[in-house]
């Protein structure tokens, strides 16, 4: 059979960012991947060698694929055939946030029973990989349990199960998945675990010299990932509360502090930059997911409602820092410079801006104009009419009062104070992020910055 050809098949189930970025990488490496997704559009997308989102190196990696060898990444719409013709099967679905801030598993056991259907048929030894944030228990309890009832088949005996959480960033997902820090794998078993680090070693070959794989229980390896989002959140909830001690000194600046915490080794100075707060699909959806499961076994997070709470506030900081600049805001133009989550993407989940819109409008201020690089069709379906949309920096500026700076994109980086003076009619400036040199804008332009004053 052609399969046989290659050393590995592996199917990939859900072709999000991380499901299509591994995807690529491995197919780019000679592994046969035969992805699946629901979403006949996307599948065509991915057939045709297009990809079907924006990510940093991803449209080049598909498109040597297409042209090199072309079978080796392949899209179906049935999840069933693409188990049935690989030897491994890892799921990427997402776990998005209920309504009451738990999480969704819906699209796991769904998936779990499509494999469960597919080993029913199948008589050789498969290996089944969650890659999805899941909290503890679910691999074990949900994917291992719906498996064994609809196949009928003994998890160690028929299948392996494993758990690998992923850490990948959004716009660097195919950077991340090439080089990383280290291989989590949760296992069922020995022989699970020993057949995905075998994948691995074969995946990576000689990269895998300066990246340690660490092995343990299914359980250890899904606490793994929310302890690692949990912590980031809370450096940067941790280094907004000191922006906010900041503000209670004249000319204490918290980038100095943080710079001078994160040089001690012990810490380092990665998520300790202060700014308007966290945004994003995962910090918020992983913080409430592992606080509200933890609840329901009876014990309350006390640190990750804290997390939470410094990171909404943000928000109100920033409007409360605008208006003490320009004075009330009601009835004035106010610009947001940059919607969308993070830089390099035009991701709107759980952007800062949408919780300034809110808090502007709260107080009254509705003649809101916003300007993002490359988020403004996504934030129009986030914000709709609540604010108008720039095509233009210049734009958004022009007859502006007050210009809040919301995403640190490259371009906004570039503005001189000249630039704000020129096209805002009083060019009120506050800095969200910390991009701007402090002295600088301080002396020529009205200026204020989170955590400094
Ligand atoms: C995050 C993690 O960084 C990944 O390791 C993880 O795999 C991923 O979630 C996931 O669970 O899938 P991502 O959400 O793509 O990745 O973005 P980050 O680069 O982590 O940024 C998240 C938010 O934190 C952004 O809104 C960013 O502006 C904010 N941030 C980051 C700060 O406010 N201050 C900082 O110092 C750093």
């Amino acid at each position: 059979m052609v399969l046989k050809l290659y050393k590995y098949s592996v199917s990939i189930l859900g072709t999000g960012f991380i499901g299509l970025c591994s995807a690529a990488c491995f197919a780019n490496k000679d592994i046969r991947v035969l992805a699946s997704t629901h979403n006949e559009k996307k599948a065509n997308m991915i057939n045709e060698g297009k990809a079907p989102f924006y990510e940093a190196d991803l449209q080049e990696m598909m498109d040597n694929i297409k042209s090199t060898k072309p079978e080796l990444l392949q899209c179906l719409l049935d999840p069933v055939k693409a188990v049935l013709e690989t030897d491994i099967s890892m799921i990427t679905q997402g776990t998005p946030m209920r309504e009451d801030k738990s999480i969704n598993l819906g699209y796991i056991e769904n998936t779990a029973r499509e494999i469960g259907e597919a080993l029913k048929q199948k008589n050789s030894y498969h290996l089944v990989v969650v890659r999805s944030t899941v909290v503890p228990g679910t691999a074990r309890n949900m994917v291992g349990k719906i498996i064994t009832d609809v196949s009928g088949k003994e998890p160690g005996k028929d299948f392996g199960l494993c758990m690998q959480p992923e850490f990948l960033a959004e716009g660097r997902s195919i950077e991340d998945t090439l080089h990383p820090d280290r291989i989590v794998i949760g296992e069922i078993d020995e022989k699970s675990g020993a057949m995905l680090q075998e994948f691995y070693e074969y995946f990576y070959g000689d990269h895998l010299e300066n990246c340690p794989i660490l092995r343990m229980n299914l359980e250890s390896a899904e606490l793994v990932k929310y302890g690692n989002n949990c912590l980031l959140s809370t450096k940067i909830s941790y280094a907004n509360e000191f922006a906010n001690f900041a503000q209670l000194v004249p000319n204490v600046d918290i980038v100095q502090v943080m710079k001078g915490v994160g040089l001690d080794y012990r810490i380092n100075h990665r998520f300790l930059g202060a700014g308007v707060g966290f945004g994003g699909s995962c910090f918020h959806k992983d913080v409430n997911a592992i606080k509200t499961w933890s609840k329901s076994k009876g014990y309350t997070s006390r640190l990750l409602e804290a997390v939470l709470g410094i990171n909404d506030d943000q928000a109100i900081h920033i409007v409360d820092i605008a208006e003490e600049l320009a004075g009330n805001l009601a009835g004035k133009k106010v610009t947001l410079l940059g919607l969308s989550f993070k830089p390099g993407t035009d991701d709107m989940r759980e952007a800062a801006s949408i919780r300034v819109v809110k808090e502007l409008i709260k107080r009254g201020i509705t003649d809101i104009v916003g300007y993002d690089p490359k988020a403004l069709e996504t934030a129009e379906i986030e914000l709709g009419d609540k604010i108008k949309y720039a095509p233009s920096v210049e734009e958004a500026l022009k007859g502006s009062e007050c210009a809040l700076l919301i995403t640190e994109w490259d371009e906004f980086k570039k503005l001189k104070p000249d630039d704000f003076k020129k096209h805002m009619k009083t060019p009120n400036l506050v800095d969200g992020r910390r991009i701007y040199n402090y002295k600088v804008y301080n002396r020529v332009l009205p200026f204020r910055a989170i955590g400094r004053v």
